[in-house]
C-alpha cells in the first residue's frame, strides 16, 4: 500500500498514550494535535497519528490500514495466539507489566493444578489457554473486555488473568498475585 504520510497507529488513553507521544517528541518529531482526537498530524515529517484503543492496533496494522503501531506485547501476543498478527520490529523499553493471576487476599493456593476446574476472568483467553494447556490445567475461561478485576466479588469467577504494573488494582480489589503467566512492555 503507497501513501503519502506514513501512519503510526497508538493507544487513544490509557497506559501507554502518553509515554509513545513522547517517544516522538523526543525524537524531535513535533505533535499537532488539530481538531480531531483521532487523528494527529506530525508537522515536521510525513507522519499522521491514529489513535485508537490499543486492542485494535495489531488489526489495524496487519490490515495494512496502518503502518506500525506501538502497542503492548501482551495485544500482539494475544494476537498471534490467535490470528495473522504483525511482526515485532523493535521494543520500546517503556510500559513494563506483568500478566498474572490472581486470586483473593484468603485463597490458598498450592501451584497451577489448584486451577483444575476453577473459573478464570481474563481479557487474554488465548495466553491463558496456552499457559494452561503446557502446565496440562483444565480451567474455564471466562472472556471480559475490562474490569477484570470485579469477576471474583461479582461471583464470575474465583481468579482472575490481568495485567499488573503498580499493583494498586489488584490490591484495591483484595487480590493477591500467584502466577506470572507474561512479561510485558
Ligand atoms: C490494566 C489492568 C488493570 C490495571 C493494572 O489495564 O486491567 O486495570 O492496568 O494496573 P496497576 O497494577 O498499575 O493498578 P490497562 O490500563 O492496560 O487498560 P486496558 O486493558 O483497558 O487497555
Ligand atoms: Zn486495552
Amino acid at each position: 500500500m503507497s501513501r503519502e504520510r506514513l501512519r503510526l497507529a497508538m493507544q487513544k488513553s490509557g497506559r501507554l498514550a502518553e509515554q509513545s507521544l513522547d517517544l516522538l517528541r523526543s525524537a524531535g518529531l513535533t505533535v499537532n494535535k488539530g481538531a480531531n482526537e483521532l487523528l494527529y498530524r506530525i508537522d515536521n515529517a510525513p507522519i499522521d497519528v491514529l489513535r485508537v484503543r490499543d486492542d485494535d492496533i495489531p488489526t489495524l496494522v496487519a490490515d495494512g490500514v496502518a503502518d506500525l503501531g506501538i502497542v503492548g506485547l501482551n495485544v500482539l501476543e494475544e494476537r498471534e495466539a490467535n490470528a495473522r498478527a504483525p511482526r515485532e520490529v523493535m521494543r520500546l523499553g517503556f510500559g513494563r507489566c506483568a500478566l498474572k493471576l490472581a486470586a483473593p487476599e484468603k485463597a490458598s493456593y498450592a501451584g497451577p493444578h489448584a486451577l483444575d476446574g476453577v473459573r478464570i476472568a481474563t481479557s487474554y483467553p488465548h495466553i491463558l489457554a496456552r499457559f494452561l494447556d503446557a502446565r496440562g490445567v483444565r480451567a474455564e475461561i471466562v472472556h471480559m473486555h475490562g474490569a477484570v478485576e470485579v469477576a471474583p466479588r461479582l461471583g464470575l469467577a474465583q481468579v482472575v488473568c490481568d495485567l499488573v504494573s503498580t499493583g494498586a488494582t489488584l490490591e484495591a480489589n483484595g487480590l493477591s498475585a500467584v502466577e506470572t503467566v507474561m512479561h510485558s512492555e
